[in-house]
């Protein structure tokens, strides 16, 4: 099958650099969202990242015209699926709300169409199951920062086939990505890993064996992280990492998986890390000052 159009919902952190990976590798993208001014958001920020690519030499400007030109900026979800060979769903990681938009889309997407998910947790199996094409029903899983990142994880359901898995793999590589396939299981492959240790590194703050900084520095320098985990934490969203550690909870039955006390507040104070202003450090001066906890 071959892939030309792209709907890409969520103009958020990965919704907006799928649109651009999407876009600079030649594919004509649709990037949807619920509300004019998360759309502005998501464009100006892609029109940032061209912008500091062409600083570097990365692109030229008739690369990055090209890539702007390639997208299309949609609020209505019928429009934006209609005419799509591929849909990749980056909304917020809501059961219900991601369910409810798999229905829409698979009533109103071409039945050829394949729809990835980029979630972090949630399962394929379930949403696939929803829709009338379980087979052509993926997860497709990017990293933040997207243009900068060389993974994507592919997730295969219950009911995905390999044909599908093959598009998928294809897409990826031409956008300039390596890919690994992962069965479903929650956390895949990447956040099995990342979410226990980011859980560890705030449990070790909490019993007070060191500070932000230098658990930060510890692993920076100590396994050659290029950010600490604290650090990450903030890249990532607290709320994102709590969500996934609960969930491991729920899916795993089992306590090894459970989330801070210290994280938990921080996400009820609503200190989220880098987007609400504030988390393990505070992003109000310049450079962010760590906290003290
Ligand atoms: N778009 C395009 N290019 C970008 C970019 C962006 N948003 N952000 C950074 N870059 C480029 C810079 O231009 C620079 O390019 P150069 O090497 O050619 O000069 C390069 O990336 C490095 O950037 P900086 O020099 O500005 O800063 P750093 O060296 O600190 O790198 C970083 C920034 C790439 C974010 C690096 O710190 C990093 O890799 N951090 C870890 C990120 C990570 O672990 N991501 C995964 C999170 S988990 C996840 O996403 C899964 C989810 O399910 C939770």
């Amino acid at each position: 099958m071959d892939i030309k159009k792209i709907a890409v919902l969520g103009a958020g952190q990965m919704g907006n650099g799928i649109a651009h990976v999407c876009a600079q590798s030649g594919y004509e993208v649709k990037m949807r969202d619920i509300e004019q001014q998360f759309l502005d958001k998501g464009l100006a920020t892609i029109k940032g990242n061209l912008d500091r690519m062409l600083k570097k030499s990365k692109i030229t400007q008739v690369d990055a015209d090209a890539t702007l030109r390639r997208i299309k900026c949609v609020l209505d979800l019928k429009e934006a699926v209609k005419d799509a060979d591929l849909v990749i769903e980056a909304i917020p990681e809501i059961v219900k709300l991601k369910l409810d938009t798999w229905k829409d889309v698979d009533a109103a997407a071409p039945a050829s169409a394949i729809l990835a998910s980029n979630t972090s947790s949630i399962s394929i199996t379930q949403m696939a199951a929803v829709t009338k094409r379980p087979q052509k029903f993926i997860g497709m899983h990017f990293f933040n920062p997207v243009p900068v990142m060389g993974l994507v994880e592919i997730i295969k359901g219950q009911a995905t086939d390999d044909a599908t898995v093959d598009v998928i793999k294809a897409v990826a590589t031409k956008v300039g990505k390596q890919t690994v396939v992962v069965k479903e299981a929650p956390g895949f492959a990447v956040n099995r890993l990342l979410v226990p240790a980011l859980n560890e590194a705030v449990f070790a703050i909490q019993e007070g064996i060191t500070t932000v900084e230098d658990m930060d520095l510890a692993i920076k320098l100590g396994l050659n992280w290029p950010m600490g985990p604290l650090t990450l934490l903030d890249f990532v969203g607290l709320d994102t990492a709590l969500y996934i550690a609960d969930y491991f909870v729920d899916e795993f039955k089992d306590s090894k998986y459970r989330a801070p006390a210290l994280l938990r507040k921080m996400v009820r104070a609503g200190w989220l890390g880098r987007k609400s202003g504030r988390g393990f450090y505070d992003y109000s001066t310049n450079p962010p000052k760590p906290g003290r906890f």
